[in-house]
């Protein structure tokens, strides 16, 4: 198939999988019964030298990031170093969760044990390409998994180098983990195979919401991290409020789930709108490798760009209008002034400014939305935080800090339409393994019987 470099605007021709190795894949990690059986130190061995590969190849990493999605390399940097430090996440949250109490009870013992869901297919989108798919491969692996990973179509650099990695990792035993390249056909019709037994997607809520359904219908588990139309609600404010706006709004080109897309401010600090414009108007914007000291490169979806440029929204009045700056991608952010609902993802460099007369007109705003991820309320009163932490309906709700810039130690997911309420994050183990209860004994013991006479 063909896609747009977002730094050069070229064709770029990348390979794909057909549906019959696709099928091949699966069957070969459905056939793989030996990972299952390894012991946890086995299976960590595998993904400690998954890591010792990609701190030697970190600068190659960072490079087939930012060829594929226009990062700066210190961004890229940040999220090959977030992958680099999953595991040590990993390893604690499955210690934390996977070890239930056992309960001794005279001549038993109940346990909890764990068993692995078998061959799970993650799903990736071309945000983070390394950072993301990785938060679901070290659980599921870990877990006992085989995994077939989907990488986003627009990441092929980066993913081909990453399965190279694994297959080193992977060193002389039959490999649990493959990918299959494609797009969403190749996409859908893993989801829909018979030897899948559970999808770990992230990716935009309309399609997320397909396989949510598709796995329904099979009766696998799906792990579902999807879109967001997030909220932050200004109640006070100072000077240093401006560059939370920006890393909340625009931080990689506006292309993170997390990303703020609704600024609720109170009427009383009008006066944030035209700092925040003139703060924007002066960030360096630059396609890869030009990059090194911008904040931000290009968006990578063609179509975003255009609509960035082009569509026009009801109830809105433009306060920066999205300049076309350059080859493939390169855009500068838009920013309007909204008197109407709308909720709408647009995953771009993408803001829309509401005004409110109070903090309850605010929260009533923000959760008028069929997303639900992160949200952030910047007050200095810590009771209008927790009377908003009540209120707002999202997974992640920050206080004076941006809506970006998940962390490895914590649940990361939505509600409604930007999650299935389970997280993933730290929580991503929940998702990798059945928990068994299991009531032990060595030894048959005579039960007595009431009312069977001897
Ligand atoms: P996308 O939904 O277009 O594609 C994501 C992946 O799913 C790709 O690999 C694609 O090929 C595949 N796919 C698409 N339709 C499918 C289907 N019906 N069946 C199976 N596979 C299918 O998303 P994208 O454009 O790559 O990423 C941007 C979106 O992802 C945004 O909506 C963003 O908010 C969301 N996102 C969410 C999170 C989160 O953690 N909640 C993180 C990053 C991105
Ligand atoms: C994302 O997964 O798109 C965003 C995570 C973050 O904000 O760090």
């Amino acid at each position: 198939m063909i896609i747009k470099n977002p730094n050069t605007g070229r064709n770029m021709q990348i390979n794909t999988h057909s549906i019959s190795d696709a099928n091949n894949t699966i069957e070969a990690l459905k056939e793989n019964t030996s990972w299952a059986l390894t012991t946890v130190h086995q299976r960590t061995a595998m993904l400690k030298r998954f890591r010792q590969l990609l701190k030697k190849n970190r600068d190659q990493c960072q490079d087939a990031i930012s060829k594929d999605t226009g990062k700066p390399r210190w961004e890229s940097l940040t999220e090959v170093d977030a992958a680099i430090h999953k595991l040590d996440a990993t390893l604690m949250a499955y210690d934390y969760r996977m070890n239930y109490p056992d309960h001794q009870s005279p001549q038993k013992i109940i346990q909890t044990l764990h068993k692995p869901l078998g061959c799970v297919a993650v799903i990736g989108p071309f945000n983070f390409p390394l950072h993301i798919p990785n938060g679901q491969i070290l659980p599921a692996l870990l877990s006992g998994n085989t995994v077939v990973v989907k990488p986003s179509e627009y990441s092929p650099t980066i993913s081909k180098l990453t399965e190279k990695l694994w297959q080193m990792a992977a060193q002389n035993t039959p490999t649990p983990i493959r990918f299959v390249y494609g797009d969403k056909v190749i996409g859908k019709h893993i989801v829909n195979h018979a030897k899948i037994d559970g999808v770990f997607f992230t990716g935009s809520s309309h399609a997320g919401l397909v396989i949510e359904r598709a796995c329904l219908k099979k009766r696998i588990p799906c792990a579902l991290e999807m879109g967001g139309n997030n909220a932050l609600i200004v109640e006070d404010a100072t000077d240093d409020i401006i560059n939370h706006l920006t890393m909340s709004a625009f931080i990689t080109a506006g292309q993170r789930c997390s990303c703020a897309r609704r600024v609720i401010i109170n009427r009383k600090h009008e006066w944030i709108i035209d700092e925040w414009v003139k703060a924007v108007k002066q960030l360096s914007i630059n396609p890869y490798p030009k990059n090194d000291n911008s904040f931000m490169g290009p968006v990578v979806l063609p179509n975003v760009k255009y609509e960035l440029l082009t569509k026009k929204f009801n109830h809105t009045t433009p306060l920066l209008p999205a300049k076309d700056i350059g080859a493939g991608g390169l855009v500068q952010p838009r920013i309007e002034l909204c008197a109407g609902p709308l909720d709408k993802e647009l995953f771009g460099p993408m803001a829309m400014i509401m005004l409110s007369d109070s903090f309850e007109e605010s929260l009533s705003l923000a959760n008028q939305s069929g997303y639900g991820l992160s949200c952030s309320i910047y007050t200095q009163s810590k009771k209008k935080f927790q009377h908003a932490f009540h209120t707002i309906e999202a997974g992640i709700i920050n206080w004076n800090t941006p809506t970006t810039g998940a962390s490895a130690y914590a649940p990361f997911g939505g509600v409604k339409n930007s999650g299935n309420f389970r997280p993933g994050g730290f929580s991503m183990i929940d998702h990798c393994a059945i928990p068994i209860a299991s009531t032990q004994s060595n030894h048959i013991h005579p039960i007595a019987i009431k009312g069977m006479h001897a």
